[in-house]
């Protein structure tokens, strides 16, 4: 591999067209092709190759917790506690000081404050995550507006001045990256709605590269609607070729990325569920036809499924070998029985992490296809799709 990173990231290479082509090749494709179809990631080829790799190792996946303030306050509000920035804290300390962490947990997404915030002992959260060799993230989009001309859809704001923000996160420490936005099933989705979303997580993927950044890309495909899982699977394929399509259009590196989508499943409202080896089946449909296998990793969100079910699913898609390693990004999913667990209250820090090792655990299994749902609590199968939810 460090052959090949080498390769893609010296300018001079003409890797794919050049070299050895069969007699009369060269004249018949024009020299400007090559430039067309290189990836170039810059200087940070090699190291994002690395990273990635290192996001997606076996048995292990992403502790998403970069919730804005705004949505970390919702988190705080439901075990009653007000969102000042010592909460925060005292819940993100909790998480990233997780003794024994760094088996199941690969990276952890942060938010801004967290990424320069230290422990109340003064240690750098980035350095906690460091001696677990636990990579840190960063979400780098600045959230949703409302996109006029579309049919009360949304588009994501962050590229003004993301380049720089990028290299600042990564002096700070941060390797990857995130940048979420959404499509809705019942809003259309309308062509405008597809086609921004597709194309700006392409330009945030080259910038990202671009500051030694692994770009998360991730399209949300909301569980709302009543729509059954076929038409899913239909949207999930659309929205997946238009981001390719512009990703390889922004030369980014595809051995430098990694994904995060949503499962195909059926709408929440549906009137039926489907089982996990349905939503399997379905998802490595979709996946198999439009993700090229130099992806390195595919990091589900969980989207408002229960703990139990998020789980579930991905168990039942390592049931056999995948092109891609095939894992979680979860932010509601590992988080729910932790903060049930805390309560706020220092005397329950050591249950609430157990309770994060207990997730995480199950999750890890679930990456090697080995997890079953034995014994797991009633709290861990309670469903938290909320209709209309906002990050
Ligand atoms: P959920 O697992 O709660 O859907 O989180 C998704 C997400 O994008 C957080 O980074």
């Amino acid at each position: 591999m460090a052959m090949l990173t080498a390769k893609l990231s010296s300018p001079a290479t003409n890797w794919l067209t050049g070299g050895r082509s069969p007699a009369g090749a060269r004249r018949s494709a024009p020299a400007r092709r090559a430039t067309l179809i290189r990836a170039t990631a810059g200087s940070y080829a090699d190291e994002l190759v690395s990273t990635a790799k290192s996001v997606a190792s076996p048995g292990r996946g992403i502790l998403a917790i970069d919730e804005s303030n705004a949505t970390c306050g919702k988190r705080l509000a439901s075990i009653g506690l007000d969102n000042t920035e010592a909460n925060r804290q005292a819940y993100r300390q909790l998480l990233l000081t997780t003794a024994g962490l760094g088996e199941y947990i690969s990276g952890a997404i942060l938010f801004e404050e967290t990424l320069y915030q230290s422990t109340t002992d003064g240690k750098k959260f980035v350095d906690c995550l460091k001696d677990q060799n636990i990579m840190p993230g960063i979400k780098v989009d600045k959230g949703l507006v409302p996109l006029p001309g579309s049919n009360n859809e949304s588009w994501c704001q962050g590229l003004d001045g993301l380049a720089s923000r990028c290299a600042e996160y990564y002096k700070q420490g941060a390797r990857f990256a995130k940048w979420r936005t959404v499509v809705s099933i019942p809003c259309g989705p309308s062509a405008l709605a597809v086609k921004e979303a597709a194309w700006g997580l392409a330009r945030y993927a080259a910038i990202a590269q671009d500051n030694g950044l692994v770009p998360i890309v991730e399209p949300e495909i909301l569980l709302d609607g009543d729509h059954g899982i076929e038409t899913t699977l239909e949207v999930a394929e659309k929205v997946w070729s238009e981001v390719f399509f512009y990703l390889a259009q922004n030369n980014v590196l595809f051995e430098g990325i990694l994904l995060k989508p949503s499962m195909v499943t059926p709408g929440a409202e549906h009137k039926q569920r489907a089982t996990p080896e349905a939503i399997a089946k379905y998802t490595l449909t979709m996946l198999r036809r439009r993700v090229p296998p130099a992806v390195p990793g595919i990091m589900f969100l969980s989207g408002g499924q229960s703990e139990v079910e998020a789980t579930l699913n991905l168990n039942a898609m390592n049931q056999a070998p995948n092109p891609w390693h095939v894992s979680f990004s979860y932010a509601r999913a590992l988080q729910n029985s932790v903060l049930k667990a805390w309560q706020g209250r220092p005397e329950n820090v050591e249950g609430a992490q157990k309770a994060l090792l207990v997730r995480a655990k199950a999750n890890s299994l679930a990456q090697l296809g080995r997890y079953t749902s034995e014994g797991e609590s009633d709290e861990a199968k309670k469903g938290m799709f909320q209709k209309g939810y906002t990050y």
